[in-house]
């Protein structure tokens, strides 16, 4: 005879319809229990056996129960440490456990220890599972007894509940969740191994995103992180659809017999009677997951489904998902989302027109799109209204699942949502446009209208992975330049794509359409960007410029961005007279930073426009004019962040520095062995010049050179007839010898620069240098004597007789010298800056010391003399000494431009401060 066994599921089971009953006629906080499903479908060693619910609807999760036969101890510690992690999972403060002869309430404490607060053992007769059916009604008794109990101690706070959005998208599910990115990253590869189409398709994703990622060598983890939330948020979305639409219901099929390509099936199905394809779409390589991470997602499933999310109410949609947005961004935080408060400001300075269609065509997980929206709807604009003209794209489909849920809203339900997936390079003005039907997920066609404002965070993607990723985009881009502007135009072959986006986008604009885009700041600085910005200029009017000068806005330690304002102009007709551009430094961290002030942002936006400087801003605007001067003189456009109206008053003092020096980088001649010989190489001394081989070598304003470079401009002949055989065998000895790579030295080393292979030539002995990095110290050293110098300096050799090269030294070292120095190079994002030896040599300028009396030249060495013995210090330091303020005074008054003084320190300081801000939340 088959016995039917009473285990702990049947009972758990029993006492779930029990407590539901007890409670059905009673006004008590706690409301209602669940946990069936998990109780059903599996055997649950992750989730409670029991849940007790705040309310009807299951709003609130107030604690879970683990219940067990008699033969079970309550004592036993891997069921205590199994409850307690389950509590920590659903984030409440307590936990039951009850094997029928007894029943223990823990509790949490704020350090994170638990603790028995409630024991309840009048069963203590009921010793073995078998007799535990025959005691139902004394079970019952003491079940009652516990709600009773548990009831008083929620009633008086003792113990905490938790709301349902805070356990399904807080950090205890995440991380149950997230804690697989190993095992899964550890799985793709594998896969990929086997996979060569698969492997590709990841690598092209890679290549695109992997800047986002500056501390993953490879995609493995990145991609496996991403598949484990896009399948949290898959699943959460279905349940929360089931409100909704009752076709989405099937998700509560997926169990522990469901296979992940078997779950994959099931969620297109409800994606093609429900729409939301691009929450639904599959992503890539999301059926690559081992079993035990497979089995953590269906119980988070069945979860769910005991958390009967059909019946929740539409504010708390509505928070559930904000939050599950929020986690997203936590999660993948400072990599590819935008912050919420920099979207928002990104916003309110683009559109002006808020009826007028947004565009975000790199969309991401949809930040920005959603400020668009959310901008809309303030101003008073319906949610249908507001939706129909808001878009956005992406490249992949992972981001649009994000974004549309970013844009979804139960208000919305049943409307269109404007996403798609499409590489930015792609796109056509006016194209037909494949969007899903929100009845029944099918085709519908919409053409893309022209924009009123286009508002993107553009992908950060180097030029040499351009021609691998957009391989038309150069010559198209190009093409479009020279045809608008000439053949003199086009954008250089170095320039990152960022720089060809605006042009893209030019076209999906309409005649007075803005674009407003997040980019990296290299434009303001770099070769590339020169002719980026001519261009831009043709296209474009450049409203304003926006950056930080507190705090970074992305967690990225290679790049640091900007804000860039756009209005669309007609390259060959619009006449820009009269028109500024503003430089704006955000002068407090309003992106990052947590604050209540909800209109904050719209008012910085306002004082942006108006050009109002307040606490929160600096603001600088420049005519075109000036601006054209400002090129001129080679200072990049980080100098106009700080006022520098003063430039334009002492242009007639200086002097271009390439005037009286050679300027390079230091050598290169890629053989070290043979031009920087080791002790012992019995070169005659004539042919033995000092190396400085590298910036740390340099310990203030005057450097030592302490290494021998080989440097001889000799014929072999030559110097055995003249019996210089030190020299001689020493080229001897790497005649017939080969690179790394196998090729003969005299072959790579010859170069028509050199007179001979073996050469070194003496014209590129350095008189000054300055690094290529410096950092927070700005300052150019005099070689003791003439010496080569290592490739990542920048060397000065005087081709020049008629100067005294103590004076320029002195005047290159002078707070304008320095300004000069700061002015022509670029931050990079751990806070060096990055200095460009054709830069220098084209644009620097220096104080023209022509212009300086046989006195005034002995006063400013004089002064420049204490300088040197003082020697070098932070800038900021430097700045404030006495020691430097006299030596200044000195040299501004030889040229007359002393009244300037107070601002070439705040221009200068300002430049410094905004390079150095990268830094401040690192
Ligand atoms: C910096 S992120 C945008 C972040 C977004 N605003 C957010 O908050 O999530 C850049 C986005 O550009 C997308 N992307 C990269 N290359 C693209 C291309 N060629 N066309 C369209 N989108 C692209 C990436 O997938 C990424 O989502």
């Amino acid at each position: 005879m088959v016995q039917l066994n009473y285990n702990e599921r049947s009972w758990a089971i029993d006492v779930i319809a029990e407590i539901k009953k007890y409670l059905a006629n009673k006004s008590v906080i706690i409301k209602n229990a669940g946990g069936e499903n998990t109780l059903k479908k599996s055997k649950s060693t992750y989730f409670p056996d029991v849940l007790l619910f705040g309310d009807e609807l299951g709003n609130s999760i107030l604690q879970g129960w683990e219940l067990k036969m008699p033969d079970t101890p309550i004592t036993d510690p891997e069921l205590i440490k199994n409850a307690r992690e389950k509590a920590d999972l659903l984030g409440v403060n307590s936990f039951l456990l009850w094997n029928v002869s007894e029943a223990v309430l823990y509790k949490i404490d704020d350090e994170g220890n638990h603790k028995i607060i409630k024991t309840w053992n009048d069963l203590n007769y009921i010793n073995t599972r078998e007799i535990v059916r025959e005691r139902t009604v004394e079970w019952k008794q003491t079940l009652h007894k516990i709600l009773d109990d548990l009831v008083d101690y929620f009633n008086r706070g003792e113990i905490r509940s938790t709301t349902i959005i805070d356990s399904v998208t807080g950090e205890g599910i995440s991380n149950f969740i997230l804690e697989n990115v190993y095992l899964v990253a550890d799985c793709l590869k594998q896969y990929s191994a086997t996979n060569v189409d698969f492997e590709d398709e990841v690598f092209i994703w890679w290549d695109t995103v992997r800047v986002e990622y500056p501390n993953e060598n490879d995609p493995w983890q990145p991609l496996a992180k991403n598949i484990l939330i896009s399948w949290m948020n898959k699943l959460l979305f279905a349940h929360i659809l089931k409100n909704f639409r009752e076709e989405a219901a099937i998700i509560d099929k997926i169990d522990l017999d469901t296979k992940p390509a078997e779950a994959v099936n099931i969620i297109t199905d409800i994606s093609s009677k429900c729409d939301f394809w691009n929450i639904f779409a599959p992503q890539l390589g999301e059926e690559h997951i081992p079993s035990s991470v497979w089995e953590k997602i269906v119980h988070y499933n069945i979860f769910l489904t005991d958390l009967k999310l059909e019946s929740v109410g539409q504010d708390l949609i509505q928070e559930i998902l904000q939050s599950t947005i929020y986690r997203t961004h936590r999660k993948l935080a400072g990599q590819f989302t935008t912050p919420k408060k920099l979207a928002d400001l990104l916003v309110a300075l683009t559109i002006k027109n808020k009826r007028g269609n947004v565009y975000d065509p790199c969309c991401g997980t949809g930040t920005i799109a959603r400020a668009a929206f959310d901008l809309k709807v303030e101003s008073g604009i319906s949610y249908k209204e507001a939706l129909q003209t808001t878009w956005a794209s992406d490249k992949f489909s992972f981001p649009l699942q994000m974004a549309t849920l970013a844009l979804t809203n139960p208000k919305n339900i049943g409307e269109v949502i404007n996403i798609f997936k499409k590489d930015i390079s792609d796109l056509k003005a006016k194209e037909d446009i494949k969007l899903s039907n929100p009845v029944d997920g099918s085709e519908i066609i919409k053409q893309l209208p022209q924009m009123s404002s286009i508002v993107s965070n553009l992908p950060f993607v180097r030029q040499e992975v351009i021609k691998k990723l957009n391989p038309s985009i150069i010559k198209n881009i190009n093409n479009k330049i020279k045809k608008a502007l000439g053949k003199g135009y086009q954008l250089k072959a170095k320039s990152d794509l960022y720089a060809y986006l605006p042009f893209v986008l030019w076209d999906l604009l309409k005649d007075d359409g803005r674009l407003g885009i997040i980019i990296s700041n290299s434009w303001l600085s770099t070769e590339w960007g020169v002719e980026f910005k001519k261009a831009l200029r043709k296209f474009f009017h450049i409203e304003a410029i926006v950056t930080s000068g507190k705090g970074k806005w992305f967690n990225n330690a290679d790049v640091v961005t900007n804000i860039l304002i756009l209005n669309k102009i007609n390259p060959k007709a619009d006449s820009l007279e009269g028109k500024e551009i503003s430089f704006v430094t955000l002068t407090e961290d309003i992106i990052n930073k947590e604050y209540n002030d909800k209109n904050l942002i719209n008012n910085i936006a306002r004082s942006i426009r108006t050009k109002k400087k307040d606490k929160y801003l600096n603001i600088e605007t420049y005519s075109l004019e000036q601006i054209k001067k400002i090129d001129e003189l080679g200072i990049t456009w980080s100098a106009l962040f700080s006022n520098c109206d003063w430039l334009f008053e002492i242009t007639d003092k200086l002097l271009p520095a390439s005037k009286i020096f050679d300027i390079a980088r230091g050598e290169r001649r890629g053989w070290n062995a043979l031009f920087y010989p080791e002790p012992g190489h019995g070169i005659e001394k004539i042919y033995l010049k000092p190396v400085l081989k590298s910036s740390r070598d340099i310990k203030g304003y005057t450097a030592t050179a302490n290494s021998e470079a080989f440097c001889c401009t000799v014929s072999l002949q030559k110097l055995r007839e003249m019996g210089h055989l030190g020299a001689y065998n020493w080229i001897k000895k790497f005649e017939n010898g080969v690179n790394n790579t196998g090729q003969p030295l005299v072959e790579v080393l010859t170069n028509p620069q050199y007179s001979y292979w073996y050469s070194l030539e003496p014209k590129t002995l350095a008189d000054f240098v300055i690094s290529m990095n410096p950092d927070e110290r700005l300052f150019v050293a005099k070689l003791e004597t003439r010496s080569f110098v290592d490739q990542r300096l920048i060397r000065f050799t005087a081709n020049v007789q008629d100067v005294d090269m103590d004076l320029v030294h002195a005047l290159m070292n002078s707070i304008l010298g320095l300004f000069f120095i700061e002015a022509l190079g670029f931050g990079r994002g751990l806070g060096a800056l990055d200095l460009n030896a054709t830069k220098f040599k084209r644009d620097l300028k220096i104080l023209n010391p022509y212009l300086v009396s046989k006195e005034q030249a002995e006063r400013i060495k004089d002064k420049f003399s204490k300088l040197k013995k003082r020697g070098t210090l932070p800038l900021l330091e430097d700045l404030n000494c006495g020691i430097r303020k006299e030596f200044d005074d000195v040299v501004l008054r030889a040229f007359g431009i002393e009244k300037y003084k107070e601002q070439m320190e705040r221009s200068l300081k300002n430049l410094y401060n905004i390079r150095k801000s990268v830094c401040q939340n690192n």
